[in-house]
């Protein structure tokens, strides 16, 4: 074995990588909960390519074959069930395995400088996610495929002089079509997967250049042992941390496993039954909303009245809702990173933008009318009905939280950063 190793390093630096990115790499040795996300989000990743690649064998890009062909896998290809379903469950795992990990990065100010760069990275990647979420759910060609790609690219023509041009030309058609199918499969299965496998590597290579931040925020290069230069607050990242992550990983598919055996559809959230009927052109369900995972933006759009007589609006709402997070590191004028140091300004913003997302999320799914119009003795409310009031309160919150942040990080009351990560 020694011999074979020698010779492959003479040739490439297999055991100087080995080294530098894993067993002499020194990470923060204060990792919590909140840094299972990054590991169970690559294995997700990997998990969801291999599925990806089992599915394609048996799956036709063809508007006349693609349901049938999906039908095909679930029922007679061998464990093409299981398949499926790892696939399905894998794309709204991913989901919530990256907005935890998106939280602990605002909870610990993880994008703060000098990790901007992963923090921006991370944004790319949470948008090509979108993408390849998007792009895949046309595919197997269902009534919600058809007419969520329906409405999504319909927004792209509310765009003022460019916007019919451009949804046909998104399209291929004048409306989803089967050379839709076609491109959104190609963008799935090849453009995509390898952007976001590029962007990941992207954002590792960032990540080790500056060190990982921890749950103190505290900068572990800053107290080295001046006889090694190691980091005195610091542990190599093999064994302790492979194995801290196995560990997530165990616990993550034993969830997982629960999900796509018992409840594969998880009450219509991660699977919607109006999936499971054959696209019709003709015939627009009562009721569309798209997967949990984009609903809260979903809610913006709703809220936004078309002023001018057009949609416009909105789109540029959510666009700007998604695009927002990139300037994150630029907003944080806080003196802490943390938020076991910061005041309750920011936990107060921190925990009202939580609540929003989540509520908005909930709106997104159901119908707007779901909590009844307000009552017509309120003048200035009179006619709109409670679910677009309180979206709209909701989406201005979501916005303050970050538009206010340069004001409430400065003048937040901050308890004294640790010199040393505390345990
Ligand atoms: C495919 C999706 C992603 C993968 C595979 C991934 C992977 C990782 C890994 C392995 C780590 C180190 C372990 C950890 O800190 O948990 C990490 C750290 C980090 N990631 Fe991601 N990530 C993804 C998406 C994102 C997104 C969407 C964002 C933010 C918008 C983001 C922001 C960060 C930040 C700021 C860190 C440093 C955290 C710290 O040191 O406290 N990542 N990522």
């Amino acid at each position: 074995m020694e011999k074979i190793l020698n010779w492959i390093d003479d040739r490439f630096p297999l055991t100087a990588l080995w080294k530098s990115q894993v067993s002499e790499y020194y990470a923060p040795k204060n990792f919590n909960f909140w840094y299972y996300f990054g590991s169970l989000a690559l294995m997700v990743l990997v998990m969801q390519i291999v599925t990806g690649i089992f599915l394609t064998m048996n799956y036709k890009p063809d508007a006349a074959k693609a349901f049938e062909s999906v039908e095909y896998i679930m029922r007679d290809v061998s464990w093409g069930w299981l398949i499926r379903y790892m696939h399905s469950t894998g794309a709204s795992m991913f989901f919530v395995v990256v907005y935890l990990h998106m939280f602990r990065g605002l909870m610990y100010g993880s994008y703060r400088k000098p990790r901007e760069l992963t923090w921006i990275l991370g944004c790319m990647i949470y948008l090509a996610l979108m993408g390849e979420a998007f792009f895949g759910y046309l595919l197997p060609w269902g009534q919600m495929s058809f007419w969520g790609a329906q409405v999504i690219v319909n927004l792209f023509a509310a765009i003022p002089v460019i916007g019919e041009d451009l949804s046909v030309w998104i399209r291929g058609d004048y409306t989803i079509s089967d050379i839709t199918l076609n491109r959104f499969f190609a963008f799935h299965v090849i453009a995509l997967p390898l952007v976001l496998l590029g962007l990941v590597a992207a954002h590792l290579i960032a990540l080790h250049e500056t060190g990982s931040n921890n749950p103190d925020g505290v900068e572990i290069k800053n107290h080295k042992d001046p006889k090694t230069g190691i980091p005195l607050d610091g542990i190599p990242f093999h064994p302790y941390y492979t194995v801290k992550d196995i560990m997530g990983v165990v616990v993550f598919l034993a969830i997982f496993s629960m999900i796509v055996f018992f409840v594969p559809e998880m009450g219509g959230y991660f699977l919607e039954a109006n999936n499971f009927i054959p696209a019709d052109p003709l015939k627009t369900p009562a009721h569309i909303a798209p997967v949990w995972y984009f609903t809260p933006f979903y809610a913006m759009l709703r809220a936004v009245p078309s002023y001018f007589g057009t949609q416009v609006w909105g789109v540029l709402v959510m666009g700007a809702a998604v695009m927002i997070f990139f300037a994150l590191p630029w907003l944080d004028r806080g003196k802490v990173r943390s938020i076991r140091y910061r005041g309750n300004l920011y936990k107060g913003w921190l925990a009202a933008f939580v609540v929003s997302f989540l509520v908005l999320g909930y709106l997104g799914v159901v119908p707007v009318t779901v909590w009844g119009q307000f009552a017509e003795g309120m003048p200035l409310l009179g006619g709109a009905d409670k679910a677009t009031v309180v979206s709209r309160v909701l989406t201005v919150v979501y916005f303050l939280f970050f538009l206010l942040m340069p004001w409430y990080t400065a003048r937040d009351k901050t308890k004294p950063e640790p010199q040393r990560v505390t345990g």
